[in-house]
């Protein structure tokens, strides 16, 4: 069921079509009281009337006009109200301050041949790094998303590494910090205006993932340990991961990259509320 009096934040937002030939809206809502999923539908007669950024991820609405069909368990909404509109992401000059906080990472790492080739792969795909999301639901999901995501993940790694007794090889879990999710560059696409995040039709043509991408460019570079990282990032084969972190004897590098995104994917800036919360910018390396 729904209520009018209950603030809904935005979880999800496509548009499709219907058998008839017209667009429907699906539309995901979080109940702000007892984060509840509330499923929505759209005609497009209601759809019309509403402008795109009302449906951005983050944003605070209330439910104007709807009815609850027991039938399919969703809610046919026929009017709604922004509460309060979501950041879109980080602005410019954030985005240039995390960018440049990153490349004060990669003039960390001594290895010549990884330094060279991130400072390359930086500058080449500059536009399209300062950007994109690292997903489009789940963590870091607006622009600049993946920037946050990687600093917090070099972050991460430096402080731990710091801690440990074990001898890691820096540059080797500093590349794969910044080359981890770097394909997602190519795998989402994101609209500036409205900060909605959609994925990208011409990468699942060419690359079945971004681990399969980043696994690819590293090993053409030689960075084999950096691509074997990569390569179990997401711990689990039905979590996306080429190498299953449930087999023995893998190298410990393997579950501290795993952990570290973790970590960040789960206790860092994961939406747009939370760089709210701070007010500014986190990214004094
Ligand atoms: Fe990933
Ligand atoms: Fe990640």
């Amino acid at each position: 069921m729904f209520n009018t009096d209950v603030i809904y934040e935005v979880v999800t937002f496509s548009v499709g079509d219907t058998k008839a030939g017209t667009k429907m809206g699906k539309l995901q809502l979080k109940n702000t009281e007892d984060s509840s999923i509330l499923n929505c539908v759209l005609w497009e007669e209601t759809l019309n009337r509403f402008d795109s950024k009302v449906f951005r991820t983050g944003n605070l609405v209330k439910l104007v006009s709807a009815s609850f069909n027991e039938k399919f368990n969703n809610c046919l909404v026929s009017a709604l109200e922004v509460v309060k509109e979501a950041k879109t992401g980080l602005s410019e000059a954030e985005r240039e301050q995390y960018y440049e906080a990153i490349i004060d990472y990669i003039d960390k790492i001594h290895d010549e041949k990884i330094n060279t080739f991130l400072m390359r792969y930086f500058m080449e795909h500059k536009e399209r790094i300062k950007i994109m999301p690292a997903a489009k639901v789940m963590h870091h999901n607006y622009i600049g998303g993946l920037l946050v995501h990687t600093l917090e993940c070099l972050q991460f790694a430096e402080a731990n590494m710091e801690m440990a007794d074990y001898k890691f090889n820096r540059d080797n879990i500093f590349a794969a910090c910044i080359l981890h999710d770097i394909g997602k560059i190519f795998e989402y696409t994101i609209d500036l205006e409205t900060g909605l995040i959609d994925y990208d039709e011409n990468f699942r043509k060419e690359w079945l993932s971004h681990s399969q991408y980043g696994f690819s460019i590293c090993m053409n570079e030689g960075f084999k340990p950096v691509a074997k990282m990569i390569a179990a990032h997401h711990g689990r084969s039905d979590w996306g991961a080429i190498i299953d972190l449930d087999q023995k004897d893998l190298e410990p590098e393997l579950y501290f990259i795993h952990l570290i995104d973790n970590l960040s994917a789960k206790f860092g800036k994961i939406n747009v509320a939370k760089l709210e919360d701070k007010g500014t910018a986190n990214c004094q390396s």
